[in-house]
Order: structure tokens, then C-alpha cells, then sequence
């Protein structure tokens, strides 16, 4: 292989890791999450779904943990319009940062 075509394929690998790192690095709701925010496992992942598809096309998406619950909240008022949230994926993606928050 040339030494272009190698490079080439160096930085596709760099750029799938990165993307890989950020969506991959975001905790999967566990039952105890589920159970302790009274919602079910599905709506959890379902959530989690949502705020990787809705909320990491300008930033990388944030940890769960590194906001409380009431802070979410008002992240989520500031970013609903920005990404253009419709009220089920709001809902959705509100029960997964809210659960999973810094506690
Ligand atoms: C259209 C681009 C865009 C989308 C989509 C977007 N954001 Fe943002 N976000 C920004 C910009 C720009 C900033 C920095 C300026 C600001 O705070 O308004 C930011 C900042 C933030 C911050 C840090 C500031 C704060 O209020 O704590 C959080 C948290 C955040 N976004 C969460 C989200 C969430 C959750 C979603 C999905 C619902 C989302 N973002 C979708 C553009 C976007």
C-alpha cells in the first residue's frame, strides 16, 4: 500500500475511534436507574437513544453526571429549541439525563 493510502486509512480509523469514544463513553441506564427513577428499563434506553441521535450533531454529548437533575432541566430548556426536540423525544431524553444526573 501507498504511503498516502495509509494515511488515509489512519485517519478514517482516528475518526470512527472518536466517534466511538463519544457515543460509547455515555453509561446504558442499568434496572437499579430505572427503579430508583420509578420509569421503566425501555424508556431509559430508549432515552439515552434519543439524546445520542438529537443532541450530539453540534457537541459531543455531555455525561448524564456531569449535570444534577435541576440543571438538566434547565440545559434542556436552552438546547429543546436548538435541536429542534418534538415533545416525546424531550420527555425521553429528560427521564435519561434526570436519572442518570449527578446525584
Ligand atoms: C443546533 C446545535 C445544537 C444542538 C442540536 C444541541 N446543542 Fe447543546 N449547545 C449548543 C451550543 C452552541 C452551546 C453553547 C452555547 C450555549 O450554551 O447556548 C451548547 C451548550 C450545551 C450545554 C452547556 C451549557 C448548559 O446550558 O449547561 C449543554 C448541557 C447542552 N448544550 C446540552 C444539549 C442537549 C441535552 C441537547 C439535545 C436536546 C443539545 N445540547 C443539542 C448547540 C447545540
Amino acid at each position: 500500500m501507498s504511503a498516502p493510502g495509509r494515511l488515509a486509512l489512519g485517519a478514517a480509523a482516528l475518526a470512527l475511534a472518536a466517534l466511538g469514544a463519544c457515543a460509547g463513553s455515555l453509561p446504558s441506564p442499568t434496572t437499579a436507574d430505572a427503579t430508583r427513577a420509578g420509569v421503566s428499563l425501555e424508556r431509559l434506553t430508549a432515552g439515552r437513544g434519543r439524546y445520542v441521535a438529537k443532541c450530539s450533531s453540534c457537541h459531543a454529548p455531555f455525561a448524564p453526571t456531569e449535570r444534577t437533575a435541576d440543571e438538566w432541566h434547565r440545559a434542556l430548556d436552552d438546547m429543546a429549541d436548538e435541536a429542534h426536540l418534538a415533545a416525546s423525544d424531550r420527555e425521553l431524553i429528560g427521564l435519561y439525563l434526570r436519572s442518570l444526573a449527578r446525584r
